[in-house]
């Protein structure tokens, strides 16, 4: 696996024209990020050799590299979700080779179930710590001591810094955002009552299905790490509803805008 990765960041070396300093993986709601990046190049996922091969088809997703906000970045269009049936070294497999194009950088986005009481449908939460309930751990296995050490810090997931410094940028810009925990779990199933409450209960403020994984293989290289997610509906009693794909979707659509705009004015911060 890790010739594979370092075979791979070769490859993206050798057919790109700039080198990326920061990372960014597109989840839901961010996917307007692109129309902000000066693109340089684009390459996709099936044209990359190594690279996790999409199930869906017409599906296939996207590397991009190119400018946002003076800085160069390399962004992924479409992320490998866990619940799609990759396994735990393909779904983080992008984030290893992000590390040894020599990003130290990562930034990362997804949509989540409140489960927070003082939440809204729309808002945006900055997340400060995690909760890994998916039933594995992306390094469980061999470890790969050119990347990190077998038992890796997990002290400070998202750097307090770039919180911090997220905070002031959204209040400069006038755009409401919460702050809390994100529990990843791997789905596909959307939570019941109990689970939502139960996810509460143990310290958590909101709950989707990635990020998690790749914030651990993203520490595991020292990576830094800040995450936002869009709260497309809530897992709080007497306030949930039916949650279905199309209305994540519609919601996580419709907080892109401030999303986009947080993250454009943030990467000028880094
Ligand atoms: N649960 C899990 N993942 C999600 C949710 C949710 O309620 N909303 C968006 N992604």
């Amino acid at each position: 696996m890790i010739e594979q990765i370092k075979q791979t960041a070769e490859h993206l070396k050798r057919n790109t024209s700039i080198t990326p300093e920061i990372g960014i993986i597109l989840g839901t709601g961010l996917g307007g990020l692109v129309n902000e990046i000066e693109i340089a190049n684009e390459l996709n996922y099936q044209d990359i050799p190594n690279f996790p091969v999409s199930t869906v088809e017409g599906h296939s997703g996207k590397l991009i590299f190119g400018k946002l906000g003076g800085k160069n970045v390399v962004a992924m269009q479409g992320r490998f979700h866990f619940y799609e049936g990759y396994t735990m070294q393909q779904v983080v497999f992008p984030v290893r080779v992000m590390k040894f194009l020599g990003i130290e950088k990562l930034i990362l986005s997804n949509a989540s179930g409140g489960v927070n009481p003082d939440f809204e449908v729309g808002d945006l939460m900055i997340i400060t710590d995690q909760i890994n309930l998916f039933s594995t751990n992306p390094l469980i296995g061999k470890n790969y001591d050119d990347i990190g050490p077998r038992f890796p810090d997990m002290s400070e997931p998202y750097n307090k810094s770039w919180i911090e410094k997220a905070k002031a940028v959204a209040k400069k810009n006038n755009i409401k955002v919460q702050q809390g925990v994100y529990a990843g779990l791997s789905g596909p199933a959307f939570e019941t009552p109990a689970e939502y409450k139960y996810i509460h209960t143990i310290g958590a403020d909101c709950v989707g299905m990635s990020t998690v994984p790749e914030v651990i293989a993203a520490r595991h290289a020292s990576m830094n790490c800040f995450a936002i997610s869009v709260i497309t509906d809530l897992g709080v009693e007497g306030k949930i509803g039916i949650t279905t794909h199309q209305e994540v979707q519609h919601v996580a659509k419709i907080a892109e805008k401030k999303m986009t705009h947080l993250i454009k004015e943030f990467v000028k911060e880094i």
